[in-house]
């Protein structure tokens, strides 16, 4: 049997969500709040969060008023969010290399959710996907950690303790990926995943957007929306029609 792709076993276990629980509700609300004002999107829009993991941006996003969809390849992550589900908040499975069969007024890639894939042409799949699906108009908004920050500041070693799991961690930069080994005990037994993302600079992202026919709109370089700088900046927020 094939094994495999990690971002299809880890983000599926409840080890990862225990993992990045710091990266909270909070930095997701600021975020959202923040980028919907400055999209100026009418409380009409409807807006797909893909991929949305457990729907912490677009539960928010939805308690602003919009009309939400969030699509997530974990079955894990998507049956949690079901439970929030009402008439303007939708939730399903599917992978974003598949075509998107709506149309939306807004899409968001959020929290370093691309850059997976070996093969580059399946980077500018999931872009044309996005494109094909946004109405004449409609906004892309692209979340992903700025690489150049990432390399100048790459911890190779970390121990983090969190609900009494120590994980291990190692991160390397080699072969045109960021990789990030993560180590640790529980449930009585030994793990072990790499999260493994391409190594894709500001430069390198535009190109991929223009590529599939986006205009660059704005670079922001976090969540409060300041204006993206490629050495101090931790996020890379390309906003693009
Ligand atoms: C870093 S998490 C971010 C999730 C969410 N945006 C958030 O901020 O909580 C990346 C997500 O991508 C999803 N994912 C990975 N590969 C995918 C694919 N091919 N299609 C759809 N979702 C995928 C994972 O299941 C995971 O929930």
């Amino acid at each position: 049997m094939k094994n495999k792709d990690w971002f299809t076993e880890w983000f599926n276990t409840k080890y990862y969500h225990i993992l990045y629980k710091d990266r909270n509700d909070n930095d997701a609300q600021l975020f959202m709040k923040n980028i919907t004002e400055y999209l100026r999107l009418p409380k009409t829009a409807h807006i797909l969060d893909l991929p949305c993991g457990k729907g912490r941006h677009a539960v928010y996003l939805n308690s602003l008023g919009y009309q939400v969809t969030g699509a997530d390849l974990s079955e894990n992550s998507i049956q949690e969010a079901k439970k929030f589900e009402n008439e303007k908040l939708q939730f399903y499975v599917s992978d974003m290399r598949a075509p998107i069969e709506q149309s939306y007024d807004a899409i968001f890639n959020l929290f370093t959710s691309f850059g997976y894939f070996d093969d580059d042409h399946e980077d500018l799949l999931i872009l044309k996907n996005i494109k094909n699906a946004l109405y004449k108009n409609g906004v892309f908004v692209f979340d992903f950690l700025n690489a150049t920050f990432v390399k100048k500041h790459l911890v190779t070693e970390e121990v983090k303790i969190i609900d009494g799991i120590q994980f291990d961690i190692n991160r390397a930069i080699k072969n045109g990926f960021i990789y990030k080994n993560i180590s640790f005990f529980a449930d009585e037994k030994q793990h072990e995943f790499t999260e493994k993302v391409k190594y894709l600079d500001v430069k390198k992202m535009i190109d991929y957007l223009e590529n599939v026919g986006f205009s660059i709109e704005h670079i922001f370089g976090d969540y409060e929306l300041t204006d993206f700088n490629e050495s101090t900046s931790n996020r890379l927020i390309i906003v693009a029609k």
